[in-house]
């Protein structure tokens, strides 16, 4: 089947090298939309998404997560990319995990489509449970029951698109 978007949804990669310069605002845009009209349940829309481009708070947030890994510092989990994107949701929601795990995925998707790269970034729920975490929501003026469910790093890839894995055997069961 010859189709645009079943394309974009094979070729999308794992982007873990960025320039520097910073995305345009209508990129941003476009990526952040598609989050938005991704299924969630009951209807709730209940996912938040905040995208991050202060230079300094960038710095911190990637300074925060790498240090839960490697307390030295030297570690650098958003590979230097210049926009961060985090996914939260209401911890007593219905399906907090799924509702902002599926925006996340349409926001890494739409990346490719907008010629941009991007990773899915763990820790995201140690960020919003710490303190500093804590600290961050309220200075966003955001509730404090939000958990991180996914972070995207996000910019403008450097080098080539890395090469796709062979999908494993079995992954599809076709019971018709
Ligand atoms: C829940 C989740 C957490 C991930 N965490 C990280 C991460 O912390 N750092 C990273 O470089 N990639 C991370 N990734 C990206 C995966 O490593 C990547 O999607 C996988 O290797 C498949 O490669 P592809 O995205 O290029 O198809 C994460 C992906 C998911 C879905």
């Amino acid at each position: 089947m010859n189709n645009g978007v079943l394309k974009v949804l094979k070729e999308r990669r794992s982007i873990r090298s960025f320039k520097p310069e910073q995305i345009t605002d209508e990129e941003l845009n476009a990526v952040l939309e598609t989050g938005t009209y991704a299924a969630n349940s009951n209807g709730s829309q209940a996912p938040v998404i905040i995208a991050i481009q202060n230079p300094k708070l960038v710095k911190q947030i990637d300074e925060m997560s790498g240090k839960i890994v490697d307390p030295t510092g030297a570690f650098h989990p958003y590979y230097g990319a210049p926009t961060i994107i985090f996914v939260l949701a209401p911890e007593d929601g219905v399906a907090p995990v799924e509702d902002g795990s599926l925006a996340a995925g349409n926001m890494l998707n739409a990346t490719y489509a907008a010629g941009l790269g991007s990773c899915w970034i763990h820790r995201s729920k140690d960020i919003f449970s710490s303190e500093k975490g804590k600290v961050l929501l309220k200075q966003l003026s955001l509730p404090e029951n939000l958990m991180g469910v996914a972070s995207i790093a996000l910019g403008y890839a450097n080098g080539e698109l890395p090469k796709t894995a062979p999908r494993k055997e079995n992954y599809i069961l076709h019971v018709k």
